[in-house]
């Protein structure tokens, strides 16, 4: 017997999401929400919040088996509110112990105050700046990209190698550098007809962690790449591919 279990939807730091539903189809004119591209502020949240609030009609409709009358414009704001002032992070680790001792800056609160953009560090951009405007690390444009996603644990780099906390750094350096060969991947490698970014597809791209976990301390994907009309049957982003894949598997609901 073979038991899957799926992973459970984000439902906190949703203020760093570039899809409502891994899937993505919260945030698809198919299913009458909006895909959430860049908006300069103060009209950048719009989308998300949009389609969050839809999700929360959808749920109650759905999973509570409401009339559709609930929750009122007024109770979704007010869900939405809840929702985006949530922030999670571990904060302590059996062996390495709190996770912003020592001059690291694990756990929620740094979260709070990370920055974000949807597109930010696209890694995507970097090398076909048609895609996943408008891109950039620092400011919206700036052009640029790092693979260094992760920085909460640089301070632990010189502790003893012994120390656990060493061990997380190390684990930190990975994710931020070791080369991955990615290829057969759907949404990357193959074709444009089938999703892909290019004409006649990528046969392999030598990247990181980073090339799909691409936002800052994060690691989500900070852009949907895919064309709005399809977005709720097509890959989102390559953080959705596997999610997608899985659902087809599956008739669980979320
Ligand atoms: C080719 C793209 C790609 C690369 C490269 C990649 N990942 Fe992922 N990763 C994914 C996708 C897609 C998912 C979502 C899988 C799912 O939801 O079933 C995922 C999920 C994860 C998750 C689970 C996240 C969560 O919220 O549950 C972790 C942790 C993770 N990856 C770590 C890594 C690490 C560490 C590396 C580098 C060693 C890496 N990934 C490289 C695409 C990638």
């Amino acid at each position: 017997m073979i038991s899957q279990y799926r992973r459970p939807l984000p439902a906190t730091n949703l203020r760093f999401m570039s899809t409502v539903m891994f899937d993505g189809r919260e945030s698809s004119p198919l299913t009458g929400t909006q895909q959430i591209t860049y908006v300069q502020p103060p009209h950048n949240l719009d989308n998300l919040i949009f389609d969050l609030k839809h999700q929360s009609v959808d749920a109650m409709t759905g999973h509570a088996q409401g009339d559709g009358s609930r929750p009122t414009p007024t109770e979704q704001q007010q869900i939405v509110n809840f929702e985006m002032a949530l922030s999670t992070a571990e904060i302590i680790d059996n062996l390495a112990g709190r996770l912003e001792a020592h001059g690291a800056a694990g756990g929620p609160v740094p979260l709070t105050t990370q920055p974000f953009f949807v597109s930010i560090n696209s890694s995507v951009h970097f090398l076909l700046p048609q895609f996943e405007q408008p891109g950039g690390l620092v400011t919206p444009g700036d052009g640029q990209f790092t693979p260094a996603i992760f920085n909460p644990f640089g301070a632990w780099a010189s502790l003893p190698g012994s120390s656990p906390r060493a061990a997380v750094a190390r684990g930190q350096a990975i994710f931020n550098s070791k080369p991955i060969n990615i290829a057969g991947v759907a949404g990357i490698n193959d074709d444009a007809s089938a999703g892909g970014l290019v004409s006649g597809g990528i046969s392999s791209l030598t990247g990181t962690c980073g090339t799909c976990h691409d936002t800052p301390n994060v690691g989500n994907h900070s852009y949907a790449t895919c064309p709005a009309s399809r977005c709720a049957r097509q890959i989102p982003s390559p953080v959705g591919q596997r999610a997608l894949a899985r659902r087809r598997r599956t008739s669980a609901k979320p």
